[in-house]
């Protein structure tokens, strides 16, 4: 099948690892030009250096951070830079585990601007252009506990499902323009991200890293923790040309992790 990403201009996010970085690649394969931000300049150098010699395509790189009120303004002054931009995938790092009876303000203040204020703040910068042409996609990467809170990540379950009111809200007003808005929600997929919180969890249980993957992996029916590649494919084409006519949708990617509908 052919996406129709050839030529095509994608920014995405926490790109030097993990999600990011399988989304990144997905696109870079079916040709799509990349803008790839983050907050460490040698990670975007190496893996700008990677995916252009993969896949030849052109890839530029800004550095930034997601809690910085000034991330959104900076990543797309670069961005637009560049050229015009179709796709914004919306990522970054995630916020620490608490207990949800004992947060604090400056952390909410933190988690918001990361997981909510950020991605809303560049994806209104970046729709106009998309508008104003007739096309564009933008796809955040959420989590399941938008529809299943995770018990000792409240401020990501809290952050994560303003962003998705966010895209449902905007969705509809952005269709007429054939922009679609969508999300995909990771269950628990092998990052960095994920071996730290399995390690946390391990040493605040005074237990092993492996038992606690275990014990996650029963409660996942396909029997395994997900690989990022696996969320990278859906991105792309969510991202692409043959999904036109998918909007406001938030699409998990977990195994079957959530047991609600
Ligand atoms: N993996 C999963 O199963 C899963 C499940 C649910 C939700 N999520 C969420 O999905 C997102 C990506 O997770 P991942 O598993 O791919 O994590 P990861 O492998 O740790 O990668 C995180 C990426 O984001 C960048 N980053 C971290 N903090 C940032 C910040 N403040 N501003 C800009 N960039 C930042 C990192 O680079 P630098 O550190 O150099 O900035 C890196 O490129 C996170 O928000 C995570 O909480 C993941």
């Amino acid at each position: 099948m052919d996406l129709g990403l050839a030529g095509r201009r994608a920014v995405v996010g926490g790109a030097t690892s993990g999600l990011g970085r399988a989304s990144a690649e997905a696109l870079a394969a079916e040709g799509c030009g990349l803008v790839l931000w983050s907050r460490t300049a040698r990670a975007l150098e190496a893996t700008a250096a990677e995916l252009h010699e993969a896949h030849g395509i052109e890839v530029a790189t800004v550095v930034a951070d997601a809690a910085d009120p000034d991330a959104a303004h900076v990543v797309t002054e670069a961005a637009l830079a560049v050229g015009p931009i179709d796709i914004l995938v919306s990522n970054a790092g995630g916020p620490p585990t608490v207990d949800p009876t004992a947060t604090d303000r400056e952390a909410w203040q933190r988690a918001f601007q990361l997981l909510a204020t950020t991605p809303i703040d560049l994806a209104t910068r970046l729709l106009p252009g998309m508008r104003e042409r007739g096309w564009g996609r933008i796809v955040a990467i959420l989590s399941s506990g938008v529809r299943q809170p995770i018990p000792e990540l409240v401020y990501s379950n809290a952050g994560r499902s303003a962003l998705a009111a966010w895209l449902k809200t905007t969705s509809r007003a952005v269709a007429p323009d054939a922009v679609t808005v969508n999300g995909v929600m990771p269950g628990r997929i092998a990052t960095p991200r994920i071996h730290e919180l399995d390690s946390g969890r391990a040493e605040r249980e005074g237990t092993t890293e492996d038992e606690i993957r275990e014990m996650q992996i029963r409660g996942i029916p396909a029997g395994r923790y997900g690989q990022p590649e696996e969320l990278g494919t859906l991105v792309a084409f969510l991202s692409s040309a043959r999904a036109s006519y998918v909007t406001g949708q938030l699409i998990a990617v977990d195994g079957g992790l959530i047991a609600g509908l």
